[in-house]
């Protein structure tokens, strides 16, 4: 499926809109006025959400109301729950984009300030690390990417990638209230499988970091999920047993995130290391195989370095530390 054509920014308002108003609804007078449509434009802008799946309600004065959007994670929704002052103060959503973290690229590139947030109801082209497929469910979870201007060395940045998963694993406690596991380097697991993977992507010159997008996917609602990932993968509803507000769930990530960045900005990554390993069981003792591009690497995880670099104790004693690479057995 393709990115929402030329009305999609229009679509994307009038959800934003229809999401806004707490139960009393929107005359389509009202309507019209604040998305500058005609009335005919405005009627098939309508239409259009409920074939993109969203029911929309029409009381007996006329009101329209959309019952989905109590669960969008659009500004409006989202704000209140907000306790940041720079993270998420400007928060685009959006129905459908390719991936989130090229639209905060673009974003960025046009000179979007830190803190931008982009948040999608569906991504047709998500992406994972290391080349993979992010695979989603329309509506159901979060896919997020944030706009970040770190003033630190492009060497200090892959320690953002553990920073986002720490603060990633402590919002799902905290909404979802369930416990978490941290798998290097970011992945967030429930009891069940994965819930959450983080991707970061840096713009920088030898020296100088102009921007690095984060990008966070949650498998939030629902307790099924696409064949490809089922059995490796989980939802917080799973774990929770309950819904989990999408909306407050956005909110606990900034407001955590930001926390940690402001120290990470201050004082890089040492502040995090103990903390990072007392949130992971499967960093110091644990047989694995790593497998990082171009190798695999197997051993007994023996903790993690300075930089964040999982350290690796091979079967003849030495230890390896490996920066990029993903941990194929645990
Ligand atoms: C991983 O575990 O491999 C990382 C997954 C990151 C997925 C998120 S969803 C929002 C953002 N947009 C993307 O295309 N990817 C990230």
């Amino acid at each position: 499926m393709r990115e929402l054509p030329s009305s999609g920014r229009q679509l994307d308002r009038l959800v934003e809109l229809l999401a806004g108003s707490a139960g009393e609804g929107w005359s389509l007078a009202e309507l019209a006025r604040s998305t500058d449509m005609p009335p005919s434009e405005l009627s098939a802008a309508l239409a259009r959400l409920q074939t993109e799946g969203l029911s929309l309600e029409v009381d007996s004065d006329g009101r329209v109301r959309l019952p989905a959007a109590a669960d969008m994670p659009v500004a409006s929704r989202v704000r209140p729950h907000l306790s940041t002052n720079r993270l998420g103060q400007r928060l685009h959503h959006y129905l459908r984009v390719d991936s989130t973290n090229n639209t905060a690229r673009r974003l960025a590139e046009a000179g979007a300030g830190e803190g931008t947030v982009v948040v999608a109801e569906e991504q047709t082209g998500g992406r994972g690390r290391l080349g993979r497929t992010w695979l989603s469910r329309k509506g159901r979870d979060i896919l997020l990417s944030l706009v970040l201007r770190p003033d630190v060395d492009p060497a200090q940045a892959p320690g953002l990638n553990l920073v986002v998963g720490l603060a990633a694993g402590q919002a799902i406690r905290e909404v979802a209230g369930i416990t978490t596991d941290l798998k290097w380097p970011n992945d967030v697991l429930t009891c069940d499988g994965k819930c959450c993977g983080v991707l970061t992507e840096m713009n920088a010159d030898p020296g100088k970091i102009h921007f690095v997008i984060v990008g966070v996917g949650i498998n939030v609602n629902g307790t099924s999920l696409p064949n490809a990932i089922a059995g490796r993968a989980s939802t917080l509803e799973q774990a929770a047993g309950a819904p989990v507000p999408r909306p407050r769930l956005v909110a606990a990530l900034l407001n955590h995130l930001e926390a940690l960045y402001l120290v990470f900005l201050d004082r890089g990554l040492r502040p995090f290391l103990e903390r990072w390993a007392a949130s992971s069981s499967s960093i110091r003792g644990r047989p694995i195989l790593v497998s990082n591009p171009g190798r695999s690497l197997r051993g007994t995880t023996a903790g993690l370095s300075e930089q964040g670099a999982l350290r690796i104790r091979r079967e003849d004693g030495s230890v390896e530390e490996v920066l990029a690479g993903d941990v194929v057995q645990w």
